[in-house]
């Protein structure tokens, strides 16, 4: 490898979108092997690292009965130039391990600081640098928001989201993975556009309508959003706010009471949805039924969706140890864990994206022993390259990490 090439690869797997700062963090790094400088860094200000993007949590804002805003200002390295609709990476430390999850960023780049947030008013858990909502000084010039948000559902019997949710304090240090994904708008905007969304789905769609709403973006646009009641509704505030606006034609389906979100009812409330640019997040089953709406009506090619959740199509396997050959590191499974978590809980840094399948960043060589995709139960044998994302061991293996 030259020069050239060592300094520019993404260091601990985790590239900085910026060609820049990776560059630069690349080179401070490898510069000072085997010394490396992130001890000292870490001393000046905990979130400066040479080798990894970090963020600070600076307020946890309840949305909904069971779903917060997490407000993090990303240190060094970290590019605010991402698009609506991507989603980053975050590792938290939870009972001395790093998890990581995905969660689609809730903010808009560029949009000034401490826009309308939909949280409720003095439930925030700010830090000092937080500044709640709405408290920045009478007259003062709008300040460009250097902070990025997330929004996360608790799910029941979920690791990570009810501690994001109900646990998570301001001043907490947290990793952080470049924002990424293919769920972003086009520019120009499509004249006429339908946001379908359920639940935390609302997510990507409320960082596209505040980037909308932030450049003065004119277009048809209408919005059907599903959750079970009121009091689960996240951005409520906010969305009846753009309404009001003429932002978005909006309409929300309560499904306790309204029942669920058919195709019929969907088509009754949009009757030219045949004819929008459409954009869909939430759970599989509502996003099961646009796929076949769109794909009978010979309009599939307008449907874009985000899932959150991995289609565990295939039974798992038997499981078995799986060593992490340039990590010396070895985890036992059990078939249903994947290798990606395997891998993490022993400590090994495993390359990822959106840990689903999708983006092929956590591909990784089988050098021994089988595996099993968890999709589609096709398995994988000795010489392959596999996504340890959505692949589970079917007997002792072997990777290349
Ligand atoms: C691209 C992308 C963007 C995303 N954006 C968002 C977002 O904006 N907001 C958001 O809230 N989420 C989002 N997610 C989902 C998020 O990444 C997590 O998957 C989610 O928060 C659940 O994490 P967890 O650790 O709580 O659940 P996990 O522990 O990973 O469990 C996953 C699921 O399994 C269920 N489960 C776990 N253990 C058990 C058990 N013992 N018995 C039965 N069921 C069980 C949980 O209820 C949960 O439904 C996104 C995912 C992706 C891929
Ligand atoms: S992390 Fe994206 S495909 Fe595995």
């Amino acid at each position: 490898m030259g020069w050239r090439e060592r300094f520019e690869e993404p260091v601990a797997g985790v590239a900085a979108r910026s060609r820049g700062a990776q560059w630069a963090r690349a080179a401070l790094t490898r510069i000072t092997t085997p010394l490396l400088p992130d001890d000292y860094l870490h001393l000046a200000n905990p979130l400066w690292s040479a080798r990894e993007l970090r963020g600070k949590v600076v307020s946890v804002t309840p949305e909904s009965e069971d779903s917060a805003t997490i407000r993090i200002r990303p240190g060094w390295g970290f590019s605010l130039d991402y698009t609506p609709g991507q989603y980053v990476g975050i590792g938290v430390l939870v009972e001395g391990r790093w998890t990581w999850r995905s969660y689609s960023l809730t903010s808009a780049p560029g949009a000034e600081r401490a826009g309308r947030s939909g949280g409720a008013p003095g439930a925030e858990r700010a830090g000092r640098s937080g500044g709640a909502p709405g408290a920045e000084r009478a007259g003062a010039a709008p300040e460009r928001d250097r902070t990025i948000s997330i929004t996360v559902k608790a799910m029941p019997e979920g690791f990570l989201s009810s501690h994001l949710v109900n646990g998570l304090q301001p001043g907490t240090v947290v990793r952080l993975a470049a924002p990424r994904g293919e769920f972003v708008l086009p520019d120009p905007l499509p004249s006429k556009i339908l946001f379908a969304t359920a639940g935390s789905g609302i997510t990507p769609i409320i960082s596209m309508l505040r980037m909308i709403r932030h450049r003065g973006q004119h277009a048809d646009i209408r919005l059907v959003h599903s959750t079970p009641a009121p009091e689960a509704l996240i951005f409520g505030d906010e969305l009846a706010a753009m309404a009001a606006d003429g932002i978005i034609d909006l309409h929300v389906q309560y499904t306790r009471t309204d029942g669920k979100l058919t195709a019929e009812r969907l088509a009754e409330l949009v009757p030219d949805w045949h004819e929008r640019a459409t954009w869909a997040c939430g759970p599989s089953g509502f996003l099961d039924v646009l796929h076949a709406m769109f794909d009978d009506a010979g309009v599939a090619g307008r449907l874009h969706i985000e899932r959150f959740a991995l289609e565990r199509g295939a039974v798992g396997a038997e499981g078995g140890t799986v060593t992490f050959g340039r990590s010396a590191k070895t985890a036992e499974t059990d078939g249903a864990t994947t290798l990606l978590e395997a891998g993490e809980s022993a400590g090994v840094i495993m390359p990822f994206g959106c840990r689903m399948g999708i983006c092929q960043s956590c591909v990784v060589m089988l050098d021994k022993g089988c595996v099993r995709d968890l999709r589609s139960g096709v398995e994988h044998v000795e010489g392959e390259r596999i996504q340890t994302c959505v692949s589970v061991a079917a007997g002792d293996c072997s990777l290349d990490v």
